[in-house]
């Protein structure tokens, strides 16, 4: 994974153009985190203070390389590598960071809602706490991904603050709460593995 750029707004033309795929969801829900656990790589930055990342964060992904397939999952299982396939990861602010200011939600809001009309957008990686249930903010994301049309897989991030039982259960309540189909839901831990390998192949799904 390589940084290509820091951008205060959405609209930035990227060169080449090439299939884009978002990362958002609530102020420290671990976008950077599973960023950097997808691609093997510690490049986004990342932080247990709520509102680290404030703008469009671009990062050039090729899934053919190695890079893409260092990642293992909680099982070690050898994961075959997809086919190549270069796109990029947008790392975003998160919303419903509390202690920003009015002026800055409002930027923070700005930035996602037009990186939602980028032109090359394939789908979104929508986080949700999987110890949490959907907050306003999460549901005004929602409609918006609805309204948009928007692709979505839906990552429950941080799977290794729970039990395995309390897992499948917030699974099944999440999966019911926000009615996606099984397939648009995967259980992820950054620190465990958990999800990253089935995470990256449903995004390679989305760009091929
Ligand atoms: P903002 O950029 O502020 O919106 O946050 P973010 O969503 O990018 O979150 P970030 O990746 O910076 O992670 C926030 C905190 O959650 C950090 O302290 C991470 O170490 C922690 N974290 C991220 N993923 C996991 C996980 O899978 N398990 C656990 N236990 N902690 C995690
Ligand atoms: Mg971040």
């Amino acid at each position: 994974m390589k940084f290509i750029g820091s951008f205060p707004r959405a609209d930035v033309a990227l060169d080449p153009v090439l299939p884009e795929v978002a990362f958002m969801g609530r102020s420290n829900v671990g976008k950077s985190s599973l960023l950097n656990a997808l691609v093997g790589q510690r490049i986004a930055k990342t932080s247990a203070t709520p509102g680290k990342t404030r703008m469009l964060n671009v990062f050039l992904v090729s899934t053919g390389s190695g890079e893409w397939g260092v990642v293992r999952d909680g099982l070690s299982r050898e994961v075959p590598l997809p086919t190549p396939h270069s796109l990029y990861f947008l790392d975003l602010p998160g919303y419903g960071y509390a202690r920003a200011g009015k002026a800055q939600r409002a930027a923070f809001r700005g930035l996602l809602k037009h990186a939602l009309r980028r032109e090359a957008l394939r789908g979104v990686v929508w986080l949700l706490d999987i110890r949490h249930h959907p907050s306003v903010d999460d549901r005004d994301m929602q409609r918006v991904l609805i309204e948009g049309q928007t692709r979505v897989l839906a990552a429950l991030t941080k799977s290794d603050k729970l039990s395995a039982t309390e897992r499948r259960a917030r699974e099944r309540e999440l999966r019911e709460a926000l009615k996606l189909p099984e397939d648009q839901v995967i259980v992820t831990s950054t620190k465990t593995g958990d999800g990253i390998v089935d995470l990256r192949d449903a995004i390679a799904g989305l760009v091929s």
